[in-house]
C-alpha cells in the first residue's frame, strides 16, 4: 500500500492508522465520522454497506473503533445493518486499556421514535448496555421498555439537541466520539457544525441509483471546509482523513 499524503512511501497494510488517537475535545467531545462511500458518493448498495469496504476499510474501521470512547449511530443504521454490541479480541481490548481507554467503546444510539425491539441483536449483551439518546417528548412507555436493556438519555424537548447530548456524553467520560452514521445522523451533526473530522474510505465502485450520499439533511446545504490530514491507497481504495478547518 502507499501513503500519498503527507509524504509518499510504501507501508504494510497493517500500518494503516496504527496507534491512532483521537483528541478528547474541549468544550464538548471530539466527533469523528467514520464512513465508506462509492466513488460516486453512495453510502449504501441495496440498503447496506457490505459490498463497499475492502481490506483497508476493514482495518480503518477497527482502528477507529479502537481509538473511540463511544460509537454514535443512528437508529436507522442499527436497524438496516443489524448492529450488534461492539466486539473486540482480547488483544484489542488490552490494547485499549494500555492506552487508557475502556475495554470496549460504548454504543450510543440516536432515536426519536424509540422504534427498537428489546430483543434486537444490539441489546444481546447485558454487560454492554447501549446508551440511547432521545428527546424529552419520547413516549414514556417506550422509554420504560428500552430501559430494561439500555440506559436512556433525554436531551431537548420535541427534538434531540445533539450538542447537549454530546456534552452529556462528555460528563460520562465519553470524550472521543466515533460516529458511524448513517447519513441522516451525519447530516444533523454537520448542520450543527459538530463534525470535527471525517475518516472516509472511497471505494472503487460506482453505484448509480438514488442512494443517499454519506451526509444528508433536509436543511439547506452548508459548505464546511476540511483539510486533508492523510491519504492512503490500497487495492483501489482511497482512505482519507479530513479535519475541519474552523
Ligand atoms: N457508507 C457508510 O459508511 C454507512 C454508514 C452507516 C449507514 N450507512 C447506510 O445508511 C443507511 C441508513 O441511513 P439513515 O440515514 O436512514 O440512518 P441513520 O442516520 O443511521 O438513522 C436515522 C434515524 O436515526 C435517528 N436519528 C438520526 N438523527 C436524528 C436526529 N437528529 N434527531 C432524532 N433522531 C435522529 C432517527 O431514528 P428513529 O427513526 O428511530 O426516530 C432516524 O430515523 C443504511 O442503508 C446504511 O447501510 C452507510
Amino acid at each position: 500500500m502507499r501513503r500519498l499524503l503527507p509524504d509518499q512511501h510504501e507501508l504494510s497494510l497493517d500500518d494503516l492508522y496504527e496507534g491512532l488517537t483521537l483528541p478528547a475535545g474541549d468544550a464538548r467531545p471530539w466527533v469523528a465520522l467514520g464512513m465508506v462511500a462509492t466513488l460516486d458518493g453512495a453510502a449504501a448498495v441495496d440498503g447496506a454497506t457490505a459490498d463497499l469496504g475492502g481490506e483497508a476499510d476493514g482495518i480503518a474501521f477497527r482502528r477507529l473503533r479502537g481509538a473511540a470512547d463511544a460509537i454514535l449511530v443512528g437508529a436507522g443504521t442499527v436497524r438496516d445493518e443489524n448492529y450488534g454490541p461492539p466486539s473486540g479480541t482480547a488483544e484489542r481490548r488490552s490494547d485499549r486499556q494500555t492506552r487508557g481507554l475502556a475495554e470496549r467503546p460504548r454504543l450510543v444510539i440516536v432515536t426519536g421514535s424509540l422504534n427498537l425491539p428489546t430483543d434486537h441483536r444490539v441489546f444481546s449483551d447485558p454487560d454492554q448496555r447501549p446508551l440511547i439518546v432521545t428527546h424529552g417528548q419520547a413516549s414514556p412507555d417506550a422509554v420504560g421498555r428500552l430501559e430494561e436493556v439500555a440506559d436512556v438519555l433525554r436531551v431537548g424537548e420535541g427534538t434531540i439537541d445533539l450538542e447537549a447530548a454530546l456534552i452529556e456524553l462528555g460528563t460520562r467520560g465519553l470524550r472521543r466520539i466515533l460516529c458511524e452514521g448513517g447519513p441522516s445522523l451525519n447530516g444533523a451533526l454537520l448542520a450543527a457544525d459538530l463534525v470535527d473530522e471525517v475518516f472516509l474510505t472511497i471505494s472503487p465502485v460506482a453505484a448509480g441509483g438514488g442512494t443517499s450520499r454519506i451526509i444528508r439533511s433536509e436543511v439547506p446545504e452548508v459548505a464546511h471546509r476540511f483539510a486533508v490530514a492523510s491519504l492512503y491507497e490500497h487495492d483501489g481504495e482511497l482512505v482519507v482523513r479530513y479535519c475541519r478547518e474552523r
